[in-house]
């Protein structure tokens, strides 16, 4: 690796002393640092250029730096950026028109980061619970997946089930309950005894911090059904299955359920900003009114026009269909793979993950490793999970390069 610098001013090796003497120690990033990138690619500061196979977990499902994103962006940004929503502003209500049509919704309630968006509807579950519902006040409850990740707030960590999330975070948030994935049956009985009380089931339509964890076929559908039945609202969290990332324009659409709340983000901004969003219609959306629930930055200008950009870069480059296609030819390619450590190969469109069996001390922590050293960057969750979720718009030449770094690393090993 060359010493001399070719992006910034800041070596690699500096940026990760100042991270780690001046920064929270709340992530265990992989020693790399990025200093550029473009399409598929990623750069350090010494120039040394490597694959994404993470997208910043999804968000980057157009490609680094995107034309068309970034042209949006600094338009707008030289225009007009914020306004708060104690005024109008020209973008809003195109946006808002734009992206309820795009997904078929009646309305929006715009937010910034993936955790405030499930925050939100977990309090439009609420509100409607108690407005046309009419469970009594006080006693909504919420209905989680185990192994869920939905952020990091103390609502969404009271529902999470993994110790790193919850733990020292207490005491929890109360009217929410777990249940295990990919199981109608538990939610059946679960619905059966408590249905009355229960306003909303959030459901990660493939779980993907958990490791990529695909449910049966027909799971979604069935647990629709159920809350059809009892009168509960189906929120789906697609803030990483959804915008093309599975194959499919969002992963709900594999069972033909249209949820009644539909949470956005990461990709809905190719990357640029924190841009989140919640969809539904009206006799649940308008539950909540003026002063109720709001952010400062949720639905700005320069998110609008930023938002709309994104989802139509996602249509004019038929990014859906792509992942679909790659996806299979993807994971054919990886079981290809013939090693003891590999034991597994799952996913759906271009969101994949590798199950690894550690072995002598090597994890998939340090299979990330050696992948960084042959230049393709992606990440361990859990011990023994990578997932592999490179930018949408990667080719098949492209793709065929990093399956024979991968099988190069694999051989190594
Ligand atoms: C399914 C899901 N929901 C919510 C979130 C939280 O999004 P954010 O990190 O933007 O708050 C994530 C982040 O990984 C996610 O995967």
């Amino acid at each position: 690796m060359s010493d001399q610098l070719k992006y910034g001013n800041v070596s690699s090796q500096q940026a990760i002393e100042m991270e780690e003497r001046y920064g929270a120690h709340n992530y265990h990033p992989l020693p790399v640092v990025l200093a550029k990138g473009e399409g598929v690619y990623l750069w350090d500061p010494e120039g040394n250029k490597y694959f994404d196979f993470l997208s910043a977990y999804s968000a980057v499902n157009q490609g680094h730096c995107h034309p068309k994103i970034i042209k949006a962006l600094t338009d707008q940004a030289q225009t007009l950026c914020l306004t708060s929503r104690a005024f109008y502003n020209n973008k809003l209500g195109s946006y808002e028109k734009y992206i309820t049509e795009y997904f078929g919704y009646d309305m929006l309630l715009p937010m910034n980061s993936g955790a405030e968006a499930v925050e939100t509807a977990l309090k439009l579950a609420r509100k409607w619970g108690y407005k046309v519902k009419g469970i009594a006040p006080d006693s909504a409850i919420l209905v989680f997946c185990e192994g869920n990740f939905h952020g990091r707030t103390i609502a969404v960590v009271s529902a999470s089930t993994d110790p790193d999330c919850y733990d020292g975070f207490g005491p929890f948030v109360p009217g929410i309950a777990k249940i295990p994935y990919n199981d109608a049956a538990a939610l059946s009985e679960f619905l059966e005894q408590h249905g009355k009380n229960v306003a909303g089931f959030i459901v990660e339509p493939i779980q993907g911090e958990a490791g990529v964890h695909v449910p049966d076929e027909g799971y979604l559908k069935a647990c629709y059904d159920l809350c059809k039945k009892h009168n509960v609202l189906f929120i789906a969290d697609e803030v990483q299955t959804g915008l093309a990332r599975t194959g499919k324009l969002l992963a709900c659409d594999y069972e033909n359920i249209r949820p009644d709340v539909l949470v956005l983000g990461k990709a809905l901004s190719g990357g640029v900003l924190p841009i989140s969003a919640v969809l539904a219609d009206k006799d649940i959306m308008l539950t909540i009114k003026p002063g109720q629930h709001g952010s400062t930055f949720g639905g700005f200008p320069l998110a609008c026009s930023v938002a709309i950009a994104a989802l139509e870069v996602l249509k004019e480059e038929n990014l859906a269909e792509k992942a679909f296609t790659l996806g299979e030819y993807f994971r054919n390619e990886l079981r290809k793979i013939s090693h003891p450590m590999l034991k597994l190969v799952r996913g759906k469109g271009l969101l994949n993950a590798i199950v690894v069996e550690p072995k002598d001390g090597v994890e998939a922590w340090d299979v990330c490793l050696l992948l960084k050293e042959k230049g393709l960057l992606c990440k361990p969750t859990h011990r023994h999970i990578i997932r592999l979720a490179p930018p949408l718009v990667i080719t098949k030449e492209q793709l065929d390069e990093c399956v024979g770094i991968i099988k190069s690393v694999f051989d190594q090993l």
